[in-house]
């Protein structure tokens, strides 16, 4: 009997079982990650309703909607983070309204943050609404590197290299699992796919990481301008709305995976050391951190693509299969039109939001950051000419000669 089934046999409640297992879960974990085995995977067709829901049916009446899902524990091998996933494949019935997961309890526990219900409020739309992007440039995207040009942008590279290193290591990548070292952000080829549970890992990690920038540098950004009272040309924006994107990603990845302890105790730990880290940094080199942002970028890439490679390769079978669904929340955000809306698809939003960051950063750390305005939501008065920027085909960023004059 799984763990939550368990809780709802004893509580006959959904909503207390639920509630019951998001305090217990983390301790499940933390049970099976000391075991030091290695990842089990189990996948098998859902046992008839649980207890829970038969004694409180959320829809009496209606029958029972044929699903099944498959659980990922991974319990934790040497120097790798405990997760576990909860990939739904759900069938929907042909009454069910709107989209959903799955009706079991493990479904339920795994929403982190489901809608709060309001007497007044229909929905609070997002503060940047996402522009969208053609087919053509999401499938234009591709890995690149910026070669570094000064000791900042050499010590920025460095830097990245070092992360990059220990979150190899701390997702437990295989000798054989690597792509070429020599072009660590080009080349997407390896002779072993990861896992999907691996993948998750390493893009929750990754964006809780990635979303911290924007912030912190719109945030200084706007102290500044209020400080000397001198207006920002743009920057602030396009900051915070790249930090909001990014906890969009993280959102999206959360809603298909539940960390254990041992990974949160871990992000925790990162955010305060690089909010500190890049704040600081930020008022002594703004340019070294964009560049530093760039090169984050260019990781974001890079994994992105060498996941869309593995899909589409057909060596990720839970993300290619048809009954798996990815989150309503991306498919509002990033307005993914019907048939568009598989695990793939997702990932080329996602890679070009990354690389539109790559090329914003890029691009910003040439710039002169007292005066220049910001190429990306400035009006030309020459864009017959092509100076207006695009971002996401950019990938080593424009020159400030390119966009300033
Ligand atoms: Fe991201
Ligand atoms: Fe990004």
């Amino acid at each position: 009997m799984s763990l939550t089934s368990a809780i709802a046999t004893n509580t006959c409640s959904v909503p207390s079982a639920a509630q019951l297992g998001r305090v217990v879960a983390p301790l499940y974990h933390a049970r099976t990650a000391i075991t030091g085995h290695r990842a089990a995977l189990i996948t098998a067709p859902a046992p008839a309703p649980a207890p829970a829901e038969a004694c409180a049916p959320s829809n009496p009446g209606q029958s029972p909607r044929p699903r099944y899902h498959s659980t990922i524990n991974l319990a934790r091998p040497a120097g790798t983070f405990p997760i576990r996933l909860n990939n739904i494949f759900a069938q929907k019935a042909p009454s069910a309204p709107g989209r959903y997961f799955s009706t079991t309890s493990v479904s339920r526990l795994r929403d982190f943050f489901p809608s709060h219900e309001t007497k007044y409020i229909r929905q609070t739309p997002p503060a940047w609404p996402h522009h969208g992007y053609s087919e053509d440039e999401m499938h234009k995207v591709a890995p690149a590197h910026r070669e570094p040009k000064s000791f900042g942008d050499w010590a920025a590279w460095k830097l990245i290299r070092f992360c990059r290193w220990g979150m190899d290591k701390a997702t437990g990548l295989k000798p054989d699992q690597q792509s070429d070292k020599s072009k660590p952000t080009t080349a997407v080829v390896a002779s072993k796919p990861l896992t999907e549970a691996q993948w998750l890992v390493r893009f929750v990690f990754l964006e809780s990481i990635a979303g911290v920038p924007g912030m912190v540098a719109g945030m200084l950004r706007h102290l500044r301008s209020l400080r000397r009272m001198k207006r920002d040309n743009g920057w602030i924006e396009t900051l915070l709305e790249e930090s909001f994107n990014e906890r969009m990603h993280l959102l999206t990845f959360m809603k298909m995976c539940e960390p254990g302890w041992f990974m949160k105790t871990m992000i925790i730990g990162a955010q305060g050391v690089f909010f500190n880290a890049l704040f600081f940094s930020y008022l002594i080199s703004p340019k070294i951190c964009h560049r530093f942002v760039g090169y984050l970028e260019e990781e974001a890439v890079h994994t992105y693509t060498r996941c869309i490679g593995e899909i589409e390769q057909g060596l990720l079978p839970k993300w290619s299969d048809p009954n798996f669904e990815i989150p309503e929340l991306a498919v509002q955000y990033w307005h993914m039109p019907e048939g568009k809306r598989t695990m793939r698809d997702l990932i080329y939003y996602i890679r070009a939001d990354e690389a539109v960051h790559r090329g914003v950063n890029h691009t910003l750390g040439n710039l002169n950051y007292k005066e220049d305005p910001n190429p990306f939501v400035s009006d030309y008065k020459t864009e017959a000419t092509g100076h207006k920027p695009n971002a996401v085909t950019k990938g080593t960023g424009y020159e400030r000669e390119e966009v300033i004059g």
